[in-house]
Formats: C-alpha cells, sequence, structure tokens
C-alpha cells in the first residue's frame, strides 16, 4: 500500500474532482491535498464550501496547459502523488472545438508527467502519478459483450481521441521512464453537483422547470452508470493498493438505454414533484442525433472487484432518486451554475487570500 503526504489532485473544482477531493480531505486528515483546477466554466469551488476551511485542503488556480506554470509548482510544493482529473469533459463540445481537448487533455497531461518527473528524478518509491480516465477511449459495442483492459482502444469523438492519446502518454512515462503510473477508465457517473450540461442534471432541471427534455436519436443509446461517490472510494481504493504500471476498469453493472434512463426520472420527478404519472415525460423531445454517436458502453470490472475488493454500493433506482433529491434540495446551486453567478466565487472567496 502506497502512503504519501501530499497529494496534487487536479480538476477538483468539476464534478468527479470535487467528490474526490472531498473523500480525500475528509478521511486522510494526515495528508495535505491540493486542488489544482483552472476554473473553466465546468469548475465550480461552491462545489467544496464544506471542505475549503479544512486544515490539510489547499485550492491553486492554474491552467495544466501552462508547462512552467506547472514546473514552479512541482518545485515549491513537494508533491509525493497526483490524481489527475483535470480535462475538458463534454463530448458535445469536442466536436465544436477540438483544439481545446488536445490542449487541456493531451498537452496539459504531458505537462504534469514532465514535471513530476523532473521533480522525482526517477526515484518512485512512495510516489504515484493516477491518471482518471474514461470507458469512452475503447469505442462503441454492438448488442454483445463488454469492455476489458485489454480490449483495444477505438476512440471516436475528439473527446475520446483526446482521452486515449493521454492514456498512451501515461503508459508511455511508465514504460519508458520506470515512472509509478496508474490508469482507471471509468463508465458514465452521476450524482449529485453535476454541471447541467450532462444528460441528468440536464434533464432533471428542464423536468422541473417545465422545458422540453431533449433525447438524441431515438434513445437507443446504452451507457453504464455509476455513483459518483462510488467512482471516488474506487479512485481511493485504486490509488493506494495497486501496481505501478496497472489499469483498472470501474463501472456500475448498470446498462441503461438513454430513453428508459429519462422515463424513470420522469417517473421519480412526477413524485417528488407532486405531478400526475405521466406528466413529465410529455417533456421529452426527440433531437437530431449526436454525429458518431456510439452506440452502447459497458465495462466489465471484475479486476477491480476480484484484486481490491470494489463493488458499487447503490442501485441504480435508489442513487437516481438520491440524486434528485439533492437537485430539488439545492436550488441554489443550480441557479448560480445555470446563470453563470457560480464564475465570481473564486473572486468572492480567494481574492482576498
Ligand atoms: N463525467 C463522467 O461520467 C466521466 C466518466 C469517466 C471518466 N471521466 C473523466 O474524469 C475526469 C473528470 O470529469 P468530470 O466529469 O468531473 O469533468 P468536469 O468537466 O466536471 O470537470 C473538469 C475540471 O477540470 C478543470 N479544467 C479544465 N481544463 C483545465 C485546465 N486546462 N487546467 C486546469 N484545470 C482544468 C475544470 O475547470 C473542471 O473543474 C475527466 O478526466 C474525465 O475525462 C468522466
Amino acid at each position: 500500500m502506497i502512503t504519501v503526504k501530499k497529494i496534487l489532485i487536479t480538476g477538483g473544482a468539476g464534478f468527479i474532482g470535487s467528490h474526490v477531493v472531498r473523500r480525500f480531505v475528509n478521511n486522510y486528515p494526515q495528508y495535505e491535498i491540493v486542488n489544482l483546477d483552472k476554473l473553466t466554466y465546468a469548475g465550480n469551488l461552491a462545489n467544496l464550501t464544506d471542505i475549503e476551511n479544512k486544515p490539510n485542503y489547499r485550492f491553486v488556480k492554474e491552467d495544466i496547459t501552462d508547462a512552467q506554470a506547472i514546473d514552479e509548482l512541482f518545485k515549491t510544493e513537494n508533491f509525493d502523488a497526483v490524481i489527475h482529473l483535470a480535462a475538458e469533459s463534454h463530448v458535445d463540445r469536442s466536436i465544436s472545438d477540438p483544439t481545446a481537448f488536445v490542449m487541456t487533455n493531451v498537452i496539459g497531461t504531458v505537462n504534469l508527467l514532465n514535471a513530476a518527473r523532473a521533480y522525482w528524478k526517477g526515484s518512485y518509491d512512495q510516489k504515484r502519478f493516477y491518471h482518471v480516465s474514461t470507458d469512452e477511449v475503447y469505442g462503441a459495442l454492438g448488442d454483445e459483450g463488454m469492455f476489458t483492459e485489454t480490449t483495444a482502444y477505438d476512440p471516436h469523438s475528439p473527446y475520446s481521441a483526446s482521452k486515449a492519446s493521454s492514456d498512451h502518454f501515461v503508459r508511455a512515462y511508465h514504460d519508458t521512464y520506470g515512472m509509478d503510473c496508474v490508469i482507471s477508465n471509468c463508465s458514465n457517473n452521476y450524482g449529485s453537483h453535476h454541471f447541467p450540461e450532462k444528460l441528468i442534471p440536464l434533464a432533471i432541471n428542464n423536468i422541473k422547470n417545465n422545458k422540453p427534455v431533449p433525447v438524441y436519436g431515438k434513445g437507443e443509446n446504452v451507457r453504464d452508470w455509476l455513483w459518483v461517490e462510488d467512482h471516488a472510494r474506487a479512485i481511493d481504493v485504486i490509488f493506494h493498493n495497486s501496481k505501478a504500471g496497472d489499469t483498472y476498469n470501474i463501472g456500475g453493472h448498470n446498462e441503461w438505454k438513454n430513453i428508459d434512463l429519462i422515463n424513470l426520472l420522469c417517473s421519480i420527478m412526477d413524485e417528488k414533484l407532486g405531478r400526475e404519472k405521466g406528466e413529465s415525460a410529455k417533456l421529452i423531445t426527440y433531437v437530431t442525433d449526436r454525429a458518431g454517436h456510439d452506440l452502447r458502453y459497458a465495462i466489465d470490472s471484475t479486476k477491480l472487484q476480484e484484486q481490491l475488493d470494489w463493488v458499487p454500493s447503490l442501485q441504480f433506482e435508489e442513487g437516481l432518486a438520491k440524486t434528485v433529491d439533492w437537485y430539488l434540495q439545492n436550488e441554489d446551486w443550480l441557479t448560480n451554475v445555470t446563470s453563470g453567478n457560480y464564475q465570481s466565487y473564486y473572486e468572492q472567496q480567494y481574492s482576498h487570500k
């Protein structure tokens, strides 16, 4: 098991990153956690108000594409480990601006690898570079089969191509320089603090406001959904216990066609909002399918279950109801995000520090 003193977590103001930061700050008071984030539209420090004053937590506003700034940070901070989540993460945005995805997801990752390699100087005992990736690097499945850790990469969108490229660089730094690198590839996450451009929070917000709920194509695409806190727990387990150079798939064994998921969400929302059964489903609106839309993803996470004893903790229906409750109880968070006000939180909170 790896033991460290100081961890750099990148992208900690985003959806999954904020859950990872919260888990590490709360569960490991003996670790110093530095959260580095550029605060793009997807970064929201209000995701972390519950832990922002803890003594083992600090925030640094920085851009991972700035190699010099990243080098300087490594020189001054004595990091033992990196958990790298910072990324451009929305497939639709990658279709309209692929270059931004190359810059952050590929160049940004290589900048971090270079800085860690230069600082650790070839001595990787109790050092670790953990790269968080996606199942989308494996491409699309037909009706049968699942992605395993040995499935060949076959990315289709600029997003998945940039993540695949970054995974290859991380593996190359392990194979070429002996760096202690670990990668996990996870299926679709859902849960609290998810930016409402993604399917589930967008649908919750639109149903709540009686706005059309857009569904791509005929809603036939299948995704394997995992509760975000189960992903954060998997990262914790893999970070501490995996071998250098290892890869793990993380998934929920929980496949849903988009349209079935949206219908389930509509029925949960009818109940929570006291609407008549079937009322929310009237908002479903089919829209032109996304270009290159992968039909089906499904993750085989047997290796993680057998080797490191990790299993998802929540059934989907329970997790989805819990998620709806969170969005309905945190209207201020949703209003701040949809109005854009969340972007002034950094100035309000940190400008005097
Ligand atoms: N969301 C999913 O379902 C899912 C599934 C599997 C893997 N992943 C991976 O997990 C990671 C986190 O995903 P997410 O959904 O939380 O993403 P997100 O978009 O919610 O958060 C990304 C964070 O990275 C920050 N960031 C972006 N560019 C940056 C830069 N140049 N420098 C520093 N910070 C920058 C953003 O400000 C934001 O806080 C990503 O690497 C993604 O590929 C996501």
